[in-house]
């Protein structure tokens, strides 16, 4: 899978056909305090046994690229080579964290990076006849996923997303902030929080229209907690016939991790308010199932469930009792700042554009419509792209999405979420947030 990143370049897997380019980079860059203590021929070797390697490239050309080889559990990171004009810009971290992926995806529990270390030799040293060795500094990061959970886990179909995911939230910095104080700050220091009698939230409940951000978060606070995520899904485990059953054994099987934030996305379809008469077999089974279910998990420390609904209202009052969930927090539609913080994530790389206009011209629309209208105005550019370089000699200056392209699609958009849809969700919040 190939990651575009808002600086421009796009970060794919390691190909064949980017062995010459790959060695050069390693070749051109070894002079430049890149050096490794792996030599071109260890690389090759990697890259050409098809061990995990990464490769940016940028208007087609290769700019960087990461490589490392895995030794059973282990996996160690041999170089990481960048194009001179593109230092210190973020791209070795980019690389790295894509290459951890791969690396991560493939059950490898420690990374190690052993790199050169300047300049711990003095000129004594040197004047008293001894020459300099490449001296080392070993860098070692433990993924807190292997042994027998990594099997649970997967059986489970959850896993540990990539770092960076709660940075990567643009904008909405009133829910931000409020999900890191309440939520991540006392469970990644549970101890601080402890000394001051706060008790570590082991369930919450985030509710808002649809395509607020709601899932995103939900990630997102995984990512940054480190932890890994399983979902529920309820179509899924209905699978096996009876979903009470299912969800029983799912949450047997959560209790043997040693942490994990699970997430029950649309939970209104599996906890609904309860309706007289019950009908045999129906979701009133699940939803008391799932009552009973919360306690024995709220036990546990280094866990949480986060729990998404775009219709809190339809939500069984009993299930979101105090008790069961320690917040209620509403995600909502983005604010002028959050918009402009979105649109600014999408047309990055285009200074030219004019933020401003669009964050006027979208009110009402969620992230997910920006992201919406941004890959319509993407779609159109590249279109016209392709037609420049047919017919006409010579492609337009600078290739991309303009102020235009993104206000046409912003016009030819509607908001998700309606006024009326707005006025219940306000509604919502005074009756039910708890945050
Ligand atoms: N703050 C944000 N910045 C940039 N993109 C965002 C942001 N929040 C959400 N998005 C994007 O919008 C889309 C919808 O987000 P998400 O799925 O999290 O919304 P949701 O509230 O879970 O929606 P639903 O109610 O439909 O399940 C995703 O593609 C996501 O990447
Ligand atoms: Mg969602």
């Amino acid at each position: 899978m190939a990651t575009v990143h808002s600086n421009g370049w796009l970060i794919h897997d390691y190909r064949e056909g980017d062995l010459a380019a790959v060695v050069h980079l390693i070749d051109t860059t070894a002079e430049l305090g890149q050096e490794s203590v792996y030599s071109l021929a260890e690389c090759i070797s990697a890259l050409t046994s098809r061990q995990p390697a990464v490769v940016a490239v940028h208007q087609g050309v290769p700019i960087g690229a990461a490589l490392a080889h895995v030794a059973g559990e282990r996996a160690w990171v041999m170089r990481i080579a960048i194009n001179s004009g593109w230092r210190g810009r973020g791209l070795a971290s980019a690389l790295l964290v894509e290459l951890e992926r791969r690396l991560i995806a493939a059950h490898v529990s420690k990374i190690a990076y052993v790199l050169p270390e300047e300049d711990l030799l003095g000129e004594g040293l040197l004047n008293a006849g001894y020459t300099r060795q490449p001296a080392v500094a070993y860098f070692e990061k433990t993924e807190p996923l292997h042994g027998p959970a990594a099997g649970v886990l997967d059986e489970l179909g959850g896993r540990l997303l990539p770092g960076g995911l709660w940075a990567g939230v643009a904008g909405m910095e009133r829910e931000k902030d409020l999900i890191e104080r309440r939520v991540v700050l006392p469970l990644a220091e549970p101890e601080r929080a402890a000394q001051h009698g706060v008790r570590p939230p082991r369930s919450i409940a985030l509710f808002g229209p649809p395509g607020t951000g709601k899932t995103t978060f939900a990630r997102a606070i995984a990512s940054r907690l480190g932890w890994p995520f399983v979902e529920l899904l309820p179509s899924r485990l209905a699978d096996e016939g009876n979903l009470a059953a299912a969800l029983r054994t799912a949450f047997a099987r959560i209790a043997e991790l040693e942490r994990v934030l699970v997430f029950i996305d649309e939970v209104e379809e599996i906890a609904p308010v309860r309706t007289e008469p019950a009908r045999p077999g129906g979701v009133h089974g699940v939803t008391n199932e799932l009552l009973k279910l919360i306690p024995g998990f709220r036990e546990g420390d280094e866990r949480l469930l986060v729990c998404a609904t775009n219709s809190i209202r339809s939500l069984d009052p009993a299930f979101l009792r105090p008790g069961r969930f320690d917040y209620l927090i509403p995600i909502g539609t983005p604010d002028e700042a959050a918009r402009s913080a979105i649109w600014s994530r999408y047309t990055a790389g285009r200074p030219d554009v004019d933020v401003a206009a669009l964050v006027a011209a979208s009110e009402m629309f969620s992230p997910a419509d920006i992201e919406h209208a941004a890959r319509i105005a993407a779609q159109v550019s590249f279109e016209r792209d392709l037609e420049w370089a047919g017919p006409r000699s010579g492609a337009p200056d600078r290739p991309g999405a303009t102020t235009e392209d993104y206000l046409a699609a912003v016009a030819g958009g509607r908001p998700t979420v309606t006024p009326e849809a707005l006025e219940e969700f306000e509604a919502d919040i005074s009756a039910h947030a708890r945050a």
